[in-house]
């Protein structure tokens, strides 16, 4: 009897969160469904604890490289003669942001990958999103590398397909330390007025998986993933509900500087935010998955505010 053909999907940003959840819920998806997978996890560092902790998972190997030189990832990736079936592609936020993007989407078409997921950001709903870059420099470059995969899988020898998830931002922004303390004053410095849209990456990761899972479903579109939308003031209700003090900030003045200083990236977003904003559908998304945490279920279940309230 001959084995099941066994996909391998190539995770970039595994050590990170998007890439990270999309794992965990690949093996979970892979293992309910009894599906064989074998996922490749891209770092920079093999040796980083992040990297370790992904090496101890059952049908994770590690492939070391940097997303400026796909080709010897996909080398690696491909030494043992099995095809990259799948791609999770995800990039940080720098200048390079949009060149690594589409040459990883250039990479795998010429590579035969069959099933591209690509990690990119919500501007304003599936039509806008669809046709404005927006002034923001990394939504820009989202655009700019999703316009490239839509292109290059319509016109790929092996006919790949595509499934663009376009999360808004996560609520994992919202740490404890000083970089959390500063988000949570600009969110607070957009008022009452115009809600933001959040999820949490946990979340994203079950869209990443079902999308692999079950390709045929997620076969060329984009979604938009929201968990919640509220402003900091009605967040700050259910932060001190739970949490028994007020969201920890950094005074006004830093929120201000840090936009008026970063403007090109902070500043530009947080006034997209304020005068266009997200378009993500609530209601659709929990529809899709009831699991999807809002706020409050976030806060209580995964946010460091009340972990670390516990382990005091
Ligand atoms: N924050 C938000 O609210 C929000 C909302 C929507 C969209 N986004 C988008 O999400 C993306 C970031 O995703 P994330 O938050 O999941 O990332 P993340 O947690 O910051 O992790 C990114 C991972 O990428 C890897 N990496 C960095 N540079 C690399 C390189 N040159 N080559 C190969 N790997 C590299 C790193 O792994 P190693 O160190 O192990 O190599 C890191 O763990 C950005 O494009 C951002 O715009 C963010």
């Amino acid at each position: 009897m001959s084995t099941p053909f066994q996909k391998s999907v190539l995770v970039f940003g595994a050590t990170g969160k998007q890439g990270s959840a999309a794992i965990d819920a690949l093996l979970a998806g892979a293992n309910k469904d009894n599906l064989p997978l074998n996922i490749l996890a891209v770092t920079r560092d093999r040796t980083s604890r992040g990297s370790q902790a992904l090496a101890q998972k059952s049908n994770v190997s590690i492939i070391e490289g940097d997303l400026a030189n796909v080709e010897s990832i996909f080398d690696q990736a491909t030494a043992d003669g099995r095809p990259v079936w799948g791609v999770f592609g995800v990039q940080v936020n720098s200048p390079d942001e949009e060149k690594q993007g589409k040459s990883l989407v250039t990479v795998s078409a010429a590579r035969g990958v069959q099933h591209f997921v690509y990690a990119s950001g919500d501007r304003g709903g599936p039509e806008r999103s669809e046709a404005d870059p927006t002034f923001v420099k990394n939504f820009a470059a989202k655009f700019s590398i999703e316009k490239h995969l839509q292109k290059l899988a319509a016109t790929s020898r092996q006919d790949m397909t595509y499934t663009i998830l376009r999360p808004v931002t996560f609520f994992e922004n919202m740490t404890d330390d000083i970089h959390g303390k500063g988000f949570a004053r600009m969110w607070e410095q957009m008022g009452s007025r115009k809600p933001l849209q959040l999820i949490s990456t946990i979340d994203i990761g079950f869209f990443a998986a079902q999308a692999f899972l079950h390709p045929d479903e997620h076969r060329n579109m984009a979604i938009t993933l929201v968990g919640d939308e509220l402003t900091q003031p009605q967040a700050e209700v259910i932060f001190k509900e739970l949490v028994g003090s007020s969201m920890p900030m950094v005074p006004c003045t830093v929120g201000s500087a840090v936009k008026f200083f970063k403007k090109d990236t902070v500043g530009d977003m947080f006034r997209w935010f304020e005068n266009n904003g997200y378009g993500g559908d609530v209601v659709a998304c929990r529809k899709i998955y009831p699991e999807m945490m809002d706020y409050r279920t976030w806060l209580e279940n995964c946010s460091p505010f009340i972990q670390s309230r516990a382990s005091r």
